[in-house]
């Protein structure tokens, strides 16, 4: 594959038939027929325009975490964003409560997090972790351990690919969900995202509602912010679901299916086709939330299970892992195995990760 230099904007360089795999925490897909790096907002419109101008598809790449490229590639300009920068404002109640940070979408999350905490500022600590970007966050509604990014997200800055305009949006104008927002449902391919407002609580407590981190710090004990993340990072890592270099289970793109949300109503009929009553966690309004991960057990498909280079992660579940040399059609072929598996139980299971190229 080339990587020869196709054409210079301002300060961009738009590259040729770059591989796309090391991109990806999965590393898998093909090249991309062009690729270029936005470092600002004007070099993102450059970019667009470079795209409409020879009616080429584009594809904006994060951090690449929670994607599946296919194996031809994508046929078009990836657009990377690399907007960096975080500023921080004590702008909050008249006791100085909160802080506002204003975070580039391109930093990383997980520093950004660590920054957060180490300025004693609460509400993202059990997000700690996670890979990818920062612009990524609020497009899937990231959550975790008993926290979403909704819940501090105060405003996001967005390119409008229709007008050609930045627009801020308030959290209300998102519409976030469990994992969904506008940016990945109703208006899908719309906006770009090129910065996050997160409003903070500053010397706030941590949030310990999850069950995993309820068992490390039990009631009555006062962990600070730091120990918090900490443990998570722990969690993660006892789940392969934190990065770590040389470890297998982690080549993945995290949870490869959501946790599938279903009407109370339809529990006894789930209940009797598996044959055992199946963990549920609320979803409000007549709904519950089952877990994909012991679904997919229950239907036969265990930790460790492989199909030549893929397979599903030895400490979780819900990861499919890429074993060594595995392409995109290897997932998919383990992808609609477990989905015919778990559909005899009554559940069809929805992919998580975004699909680019096919
Ligand atoms: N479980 C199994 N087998 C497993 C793992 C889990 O049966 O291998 C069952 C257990 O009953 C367990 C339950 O699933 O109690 C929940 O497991 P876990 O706490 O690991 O959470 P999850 O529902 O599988 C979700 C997110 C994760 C997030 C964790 C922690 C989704 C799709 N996934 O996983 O997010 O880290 O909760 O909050 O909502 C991601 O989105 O990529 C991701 C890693």
């Amino acid at each position: 594959m080339g990587w020869g230099w196709c054409c210079r904007l301002t300060e961009m360089e738009i590259r040729e038939d770059v591989a796309l795999a090391p991109f990806t925490t999965f590393g898998i897909g093909g090249p991309a027929r062009w690729f270029v790096e936005a470092r600002s907002e004007a070099e993102i419109v450059e970019a667009v325009r470079w795209a409409r101008e020879r009616d080429v598809p584009l594809f904006v790449l994060g951090g690449g975490s929670n994607l599946l490229i296919s194996d031809k590639g994508f046929d078009g300009l990836v657009l990377r964003i690399a907007l960096k920068g975080i500023e921080s404002v004590n702008d909050g109640a008249s006791d100085g409560a909160s802080r506002l940070f204003r975070v580039g979408a391109g930093e990383n999350w997980d520093e950004f997090v660590s920054l957060a905490v180490g300025q004693d500022c609460a509400g993202i600590e059990c997000l700690a972790g996670i890979p990818g970007t920062v612009g990524g966050t609020p497009v899937q509604n990231v959550g975790a351990y008993g926290q979403e990014v909704s819940e501090t997200i105060e405003r996001v800055r967005v390119l409008d690919l229709e007008s050609l305009l930045f627009v801020e949006m308030t959290a209300a104008e998102c519409g976030f969900a469990y994992r969904s927002s506008i940016f990945n449902s109703t208006q899908r391919g719309r906006f770009l995202v090129t910065r996050v407002d997160y409003r903070l609580r500053l010397r706030g407590a941590a949030r310990l509602s999850y069950a995993d981190l309820r068992k490390v710090f039990p009631d009555g004990s006062w962990p600070s912010l730091a120990e918090v993340a900490a443990a998570v990072r722990r969690i993660r890592q006892s789940k392969g679901m934190l990065l770590v270099e040389g470890d297998a289970d982690c080549r993945s793109a995290g949870s490869f299916f959501k946790n599938p949300v279903i009407e109370v109503l339809y529990l006894p009929e789930i209940t009797a086709r598996v044959g055992a009553q199946p963990p549920t966690y609320p979803a409000g309004d007549g709904l519950v939330k089952l877990s994909a991960a012991w679904l997919i057990e229950q239907a036969g498909c265990h930790k460790g299970f492989r199909m030549g280079s893929v397979g599903i992660s030895s400490r979780h579940t819900l990861a499919l892992v890429n074993l060594g040399g595995a392409t995109a059609k290897d997932v998919l072929a383990l992808r609609d195995l477990i989905r015919e598996r778990v559909g005899r139980l009554g559940i069809q299971l929805e992919m998580e990760p975004v699909m680019v190229g096919f």
